[in-house]
């Protein structure tokens, strides 16, 4: 496919933003972020944004409080389209996205869930696989769709529960996992690499 364009949607801190941005500079990914686009106005990913030199944009977030309306995700899909964006990641996004924009770019949004999927969707994942007491947790970045955290598989990442862990410190290993495994599945989205079948993602070789 060569070099793609890439927006991100992020909420808060922005840590995989980061490293996506530091996998693009560095020649990892086959692409660059065009555009950061943010539901918080203050959230940090915005100013991380900045500081490589990408526009960053937020788009008030209206009056759902998970949900976007649809004139809000035409907002979306404008900003991104302006910015000639290929692929959407989610990094931290705290939306369900709506028809609009999955319709808009249907197979090419993906996302990063910190937990193995199926096990433990939704918020504070690492939290719900720590207090179940599984043995091992990770992450996993999936295409997205109209689902919460449903779409097919690209990469899973494993990682141990300690017996001296509590969530916190799971979460901080788990994330170190995150920001590999989500550059390592753009470039393959990249390089043309995922063929979806059904609910399973096939990866071709170099
Ligand atoms: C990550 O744990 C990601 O898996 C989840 O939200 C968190 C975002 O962290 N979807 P950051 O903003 O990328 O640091």
């Amino acid at each position: 496919m060569g070099s793609i364009n890439i927006g991100v949607l992020a909420s808060g801190r922005g840590s995989n933003l980061e490293a996506i941005l530091q996998s693009c500079e560095e020649g990892r990914i086959d692409g660059k972020v065009s555009v950061v686009i943010s539901d918080v106005e203050d959230a940090y990913a915005l100013e991380r944004a900045r500081k490589h030199g990408v526009p960053a944009v937020y788009i008030p977030p209206g009056k759902f409080k998970t949900k976007l309306e649809p004139e809000i995700e035409a907002q979306y899909v404008r900003v991104l389209t302006e910015h000639g964006v290929d692929l959407v990641c989610l990094a931290g996004f705290m939306r369900i996205l709506g028809s609009c924009l999955i319709g808009e770019f249907r197979g090419r949004i993906l996302n990063i869930h910190p937990a193995l999927l199926p096990a433990f969707p939704g918020l504070e994942a690492q939290r719900q696989a720590w207090e179940y007491g599984a043995k091992v947790a990770g992450c996993t970045v999936h295409f997205v769709d109209e689902g919460v955290d449903t779409g097919p598989i690209i990469i899973q990442r494993a990682v141990p529960v300690l017996d001296d862990d509590d969530w916190h410190t799971l979460a901080d290993r788990i994330l170190e996992q995150e920001h590999k495994a989500y550059s390592e599945a753009i470039q393959l989205f990249a390089q043309g690499r995922l063929v979806v079948e059904g609910r399973r993602v096939r990866i071709l070789p170099c």
